[in-house]
């Protein structure tokens, strides 16, 4: 049986965005492409074994919960914890050889009680906090940090990681600028001091594609291995201060079918709130999607795809409805597909003209498809 929307996901599109970001970063730099957040509502387990079946050598993920799922997916490859874990998760997340990102004493210590009772080496990524100011290590407290560190026998000190704040939603890239100076400094004063860390990381997407220098030993790109770019900044600096011909390739479609068609008189309200009134004699499609599966209650003037043609939605998005405008759509029948999101044959609907319509950005609307909904995987 299939549920009433499913979202398809283009395995070669997947892999054609691994392609490219391998072939921009080389064969030594570490891909690990970030697959939190459901793979950004793409699926996690088959959207990973896509991303490792084309060259992907680690993967970032947000939670032990979702590490625990790879693993009893039989995914054997490093995973990087990116997020917080609750310290009675860290023997867990030991167990399952996972790499984490410390930035506090409690967790390091927990580590180390973790590697003890299970015999592993606990590897950890340090963060250091440059400007960001969410997760990190000050600047002022690395060093003693770091040493007290180095001095627990089963924790090995793997990498040193740091996040940019706004490369992604500017042009103007002074301040990842300042903040990639500062991880440079971070990682010399260590180095400096004997702490020689393997891994260096800090790129994310936007720096993978803009900023060679960023990409160290490993980069932890999201948005771009699923075919979209971070921004429009992103998109234009790339293509006036690079265009090196990297090509992404959106990999998700989100479907359903209309439930039922009906013609409807001039003056009659649509919907909840009665805020829209027909302007003419007008055929709607009912159709069974709404903001419990993800399609945001804020987006105005959504527009689907039927038969190839785009079709306006009338009145709010409901809990598990939406209505659309198909009067001008020639032979449209209940149960035709509906496009909400991708390709049909001439024409397409992205995920941006979706952040566009509802105020936000690429990432929140393919994260917010709701998990329930069936990925299936095309060619
Ligand atoms: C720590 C960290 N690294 C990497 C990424 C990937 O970023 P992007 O999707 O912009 O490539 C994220 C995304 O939020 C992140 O939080």
């Amino acid at each position: 049986m299939r549920d009433l929307t499913w979202v398809e996901i283009s395995k070669s599109s997947l892999e054609n965005n691994i392609h490219q970001l391998r072939k921009i970063i080389g064969k030594k730099t570490i891909l690990c492409p970030c697959v939190k957040a459901n793979a950004y509502g793409h699926g996690l387990i088959e959207t990973s074994k896509i991303f490792l079946n084309a060259g992907a050598d680690w993967l970032s993920v947000n939670s032990v919960y979702e590490a625990k799922t790879l693993r009893d997916s039989g995914i054997k490859s490093p995973l990087y914890i990116l997020g917080y874990v609750p310290l009675d998760s860290i023997k867990l997340s030991v167990e399952l050889d996972c790499r984490l990102v410390v930035y506090n004493y409690e967790t390091l210590n927990a580590v180390s009680s973790a590697s003890t009772s299970t015999g592993k080496t606990g590897k950890i990524h340090l963060k250091v906090e440059t400007g960001t100011n969410r997760q990190g290590i000050l600047y002022k407290d690395l060093k003693a940090f770091a040493k007290i560190a180095k001095t627990f026998k089963n924790i090995e000190i793997e990498g040193l990681s740091t996040h940019f704040s706004n490369i992604e939603d500017s042009t103007d890239h002074s301040y990842a600028e300042l903040q990639l100076e500062r991880f440079i400094e971070a990682a010399k004063t260590l180095k400096e001091t004997g702490i020689d860390i393997p891994i260096l990381h800090c790129a994310n997407s936007a720096a993978t594609i803009l900023f060679k220098k960023t990409r160290f030993n490993m980069v932890r790109p999201g948005i771009s291995c699923y075919g979209m770019w971070p921004s429009l900044e992103t998109y234009n600096t790339y293509i006036q201060e690079i265009k090196n011909g990297f090509k992404l390739s959106p990999a998700l479609t989100w479907k359903t079918k209309i439930a039922q068609i009906k013609n409807i008189p001039i003056g009659e309200a649509v919907g909840y709130g009665c805020t829209y009134i027909t302007k003419r004699e007008t055929t709607l499609a009912v159709i069974p999607v709404g903001y419990y599966d993800g399609y945001d209650r804020s987006i105005k003037n959504g527009l689907v795809l039927i038969n190839d043609h785009i079709a306006p939605l009338r009145g709010r998005i409901c809990m598990n409805i939406i209505m659309a405008d198909i009067t001008d759509i020639p032979g449209v029948k209940t149960e035709n597909e509906v496009v909400l999101m991708g390709s049909s044959k001439t024409t397409a609907l992205t995920a941006e003209d979706f952040a566009n319509w509802a105020g936000t950005i690429n990432y929140e609307v393919t994260t917010r498809i709701n998990e329930r909904i069936p990925r299936i995987i095309i060619k």
